[in-house]
């Protein structure tokens, strides 16, 4: 069985569905941790496409979900402290947009779903990745609000950042991410709308766990 939420960045996707995770239980999967990951594979080729994708398929890429994180190896290294770096998020959304890092990251997603209780998010999960999956949800929430919360987050491990750089970098990848031929961010039409702008957390984890137990 598998649940998936989807909506832009910053609108509290990953952190509600941690929570719906440890609540129920369940198994969780981040698809944006992903795309970090091999992220860092474009940028160890030096952005060179050719090199870039001989690196993906020679690498081996693991993932869990353990002590309330989403740990990701690259060939048994840990690369889970590197994904959330200022770097990266320049350039995850134009790694994202190559249909062949997206079919490689949805080989990797549908494999890991095979068996067992899921909740994943990401930006394509309803519309493309699990289009039958048993819930869809799609959260949101007004850009000043996805900043604020991005900024608090990356706050601590990046000294130097400003509100004024995370909103520009969530502004610019849910442009590209919105645009993008290959399974752009949008709502699945059987998803159920969640707006967090002024919802507590509570409110969201509780919102979500009652559908899924509804069902289980
Ligand atoms: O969720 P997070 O902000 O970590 O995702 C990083 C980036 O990965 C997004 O901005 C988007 O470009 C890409 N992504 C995607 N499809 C997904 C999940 C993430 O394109 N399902």
């Amino acid at each position: 069985m598998i649940t998936v939420i989807d909506g832009p960045a910053g609108s509290g996707k990953s952190s509600t569905a941690r929570a719906v995770a440890d609540r129920l239980e369940i198994e969780y999967l981040d698809s944006g941790a992903l795309y970090r990951a091999i992220t860092l594979l474009y940028l160890q080729a030096h952005r060179n496409e050719t090199a870039f994708f001989q690196l993906l398929h020679q690498k081996e890429i693991s993932f869990c979900y353990r002590d309330q994180q989403f740990h990701i190896e690259i060939d048994g290294t840990p690369v889970t402290d590197h994904i959330r770096t200022p770097r990266v998020a320049e350039y995850v959304s134009k790694v994202a947009s190559m249909p062949n890092v997206r079919a490689f990251v949805n080989r990797l997603m549908r494999k890991a779903v095979d068996d067992g209780v899921y909740i994943a998010e990401g930006r394509d999960l309803g519309t493309a990745v699990f289009p039958d999956a048993e819930l869809k949800f799609y959260m949101s929430a007004d850009i000043e609000e996805r900043a604020r919360r991005r900024y608090e987050e990356r706050k601590p491990d990046n000294p130097g950042l400003t509100l004024e750089e995370v909103k520009q970098n969530i502004e610019q990848r849910d442009h590209s991410d919105a645009s993008r031929k290959a399974d752009p961010l949008k709502k699945a039409e059987d998803a159920i709308p969640i707006d967090t702008t002024n919802l507590s957390f509570e409110q969201q984890v509780d919102q979500i766990c009652l559908h899924i137990t509804n069902l289980m």
